[in-house]
């Protein structure tokens, strides 16, 4: 019998704070940083973000989403034989978030670690926890996307700062007899590092370079249309399906013009796109993720639907998961 892994709960959380499009001119203001709602609606779709406490990590977030996450899925924390967390904004330089966050769920012993693969974050550790089931090596895995992108933003660079917002996603990934996950496609060019990056590191009690975002949208825009189609094609095509027999498109919730031109050039219709950019910003490896437990909890997916999950972030890396709920 073909052992397959598939998702039985979702959760998320985002932190309590919420900052409109109007906070966030007024707070850039003094600065003598310009923006406008305006704007921002209509060159990205973002009407509001969160942004986390001071004294909150993302392994604060993450325990939050994976208890949601478990209570969905009917499974107690202690059944938990692997932990992979997808983060670019990591509790400490080490150890890995995923084992801060398994001491938090009240665990100790299965394997844990991140995933660095920036907004493709999800993806990719999706990917990995999906190869280690169907190996054997795990059996009910936590999978999770945690990202707190508000301590990285200039909020004296506009182009970046009203971009960004903090939370979690997390699910619950269980070995099955039926699937679950179909096919897995990920991929990097790091030749691209420089158009979205954090150029800064930690050197003898010090940070060097420049700890703060940096992108060049118009490149990653242009990338990113053409990698989010390429990749959903083939993921569909390893899995011998067409896109109508998606039934929810989940992209990164990055851009809703990036999302809605990835479904136009699928020949999706816009109803079938998952939007929760316009009240999250880009979560970066969170996004996909909260987007998923959100319409879930919202009872837009359903038991059975047939989800396409693609995410494209620094790296550059993309890729995407075609999977049955
Ligand atoms: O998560 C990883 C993936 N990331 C992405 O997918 C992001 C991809 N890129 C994008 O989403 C878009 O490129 C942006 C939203 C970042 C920018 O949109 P755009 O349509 O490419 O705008 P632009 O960079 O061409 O800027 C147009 C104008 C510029 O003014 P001028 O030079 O035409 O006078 C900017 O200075 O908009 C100006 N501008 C702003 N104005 C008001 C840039 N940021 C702002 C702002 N408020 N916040």
């Amino acid at each position: 019998m073909t052992r397959y892994a598939r998702i039985t709960g979702t959760g998320s959380c985002l932190p309590p704070q919420r900052l409109t499009n109007a906070d966030m001119v007024a707070m850039l203001a003094p600065r003598g940083v310009e923006t406008s709602d305006e704007w921002i609606v209509e060159r990205t779709g973002i009407r509001a973000r969160h942004f986390v406490a001071d004294g909150v990590y993302a392994s604060d977030l993450a325990a939050d989403a994976c208890r949601k996450a478990l209570e969905a899925a009917g499974a107690a924390a202690s059944e938990i034989d692997l932990i992979i967390v997808a983060t670019s904004t990591p509790d400490m330089v080490f150890p890995s978030t995923a084992a801060i966050l398994q001491h938090k769920l009240g665990i100790a012993g299965c394997p844990v670690f991140d995933v660095q693969a920036v907004c493709s974050g999800f993806i990719y550790a999706l990917t990995v926890a999906d190869s280690l089931i169907r190996s054997g090596t795990a059996s009910k895995a936590l999978v999770v996307g945690s990202e707190i992108f508000s301590r990285l933003l200039d909020f004296n660079d506009r182009t970046t700062c009203v971009l960004f917002g903090d939370g979690a996603g997390a699910v619950v990934l269980e070995a099955s007899d039926t699937p679950g996950i179909l096919a897995t496609d990920i991929h990097a060019d790091g030749k691209h590092t420089g158009i979205l990056c954090v150029p800064g590191h930690v050197s003898g009690g010090q940070i060097l370079g420049d700890p703060l975002l940096k992108m060049d949208g118009q490149a990653v825009f242009k990338l990113a249309v053409g990698v989010l189609e390429d990749t959903a094609r083939t993921v569909l095509a390893k899995a011998g399906k067409t896109t109508e027999d998606i039934d929810w498109l989940i992209p990164h919730q990055a851009n809703i013009r990036i999302m809605l031109s990835t479904a136009r050039k699928l020949k999706l219709p816009q109803d079938k796109v998952v939007v929760t950019v316009d009240e999250h910003g880009n979560t970066s490896a969170a996004s996909i993720p909260l987007a998923l437990d959100h319409a879930v909890r919202q009872g837009k997916v359903k038991r059975g639907d047939t989800l396409m999950l693609e995410g494209v972030g620094g790296g550059f890396t993309w890729g995407s998961v075609l999977l049955d709920f």
